[in-house]
């Protein structure tokens, strides 16, 4: 059986791997053996990060500081890597936001929009033709549960996700063929600064945080096995259960249990 290093390796790359879950999918790849590019725009914590694990499990990890908002980011994190061969990319950096939909500024709509959806796009375009041309990888985009049914009081953030989703599992079967993985993630509540900067109420999802290691140890057992993946049973239920309902329901049951789940 071919190992996981020999099936994605020698390197994967990590965005957003400053907090939360790429710092565990990070963690997660380099006990595996892989060599890491680790992008974010906070440079002293990927310093850091890199130096821990390279120490820790004698890999080679580079930190690229970049904002992938800016222009033509995607190209230059291509042209930093271009002597690394990729054998995996954890599409993860994203952001959400709580509240009205006419209350989030244009300027981080359009942001979040660009990161969450224009960039897993550009990245798997940019990124992928290299492992179909050795016939082996994986890609990976951390779509949401909020990808799988409308979120009134979320709104734009849930459109978001759902583009994600719909991106990973139509590139698991283009790409299946050619030797390579494609999983959509889809976290439920998890432990990592996301709330806080979506504008969420500290006390609504207090208790119901998932660990990202244990998010990020999940997805990586399920890479290869499926097109996209939802962690955790209660959230499997309930989106279940949701899938089952009319469309119109299931939106406005998902906007009352999120209705009040904002800072105002
Ligand atoms: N946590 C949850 O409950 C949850 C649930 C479902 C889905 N998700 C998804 O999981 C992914 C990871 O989020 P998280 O929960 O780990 O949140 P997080 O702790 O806030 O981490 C977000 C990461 O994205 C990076 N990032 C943000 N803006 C960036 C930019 N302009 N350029 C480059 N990097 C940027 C951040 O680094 P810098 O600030 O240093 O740039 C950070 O490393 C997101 O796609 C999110 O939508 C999270």
């Amino acid at each position: 059986m071919v190992g996981f290093a020999e099936k994605y390796g020698p390197w994967a790359m990590v965005t957003g791997a400053s907090a939360g879950l790429g710092v565990a999918f990070s963690r997660s790849l380099a006990k595996r053996g892989l060599n890491l590019v680790l992008t974010a725009r906070r440079e002293d914590r990927l310093e850091n990060l890199a130096r821990e694990l390279e120490t820790e499990h004698g890999i080679e990890v580079v930190p690229i500081p970049l904002d992938l908002c800016a222009p033509a980011a995607v190209d230059a994190l291509a042209a930093k890597t271009t002597d690394r061969e990729f054998g995996l990319v954890v599409a993860n950096a994203g952001f959400g936001w709580a509240g009205p939909f006419l209350d989030q500024p244009a300027e981080k709509l359009r942001e979040m929009v660009k990161l969450n959806c224009e960039i897993p796009a550009l990245m798997a375009h940019t990124f992928l033709p290299g492992m179909v041309s050795r016939g082996r990888g994986g890609f990976m985009v951390i779509a949401s549960t909020a990808g799988h049914v409308a979120t009134p009081w979320m709104a734009g953030y849930g459109a978001t996700k759902a583009f994600d989703l719909h991106l990973g599992e139509a590139l698991a079967v283009e790409l299946k063929s050619k030797g390579i993985d494609v999983l959509a993630v889809c976290p439920g509540s998890t432990e990592s600064e996301f709330h806080e900067l979506a504008n969420v109420k500290v006390s609504a999802f207090s208790g119901f945080h998932a660990s990202a290691e244990a998010l990020a140890e999940g997805a990586l057992k399920v890479l290869g096995r499926k097109p996209s993946w939802i962690h955790g049973l209660a959230n499997r239920s309930s989106l279940f259960f949701t899938k089952h309902l009319p469309r119109r329901m299931a939106t406005w049951i998902t906007g009352k249990a999120l209705s009040g789940h904002y800072r105002s």
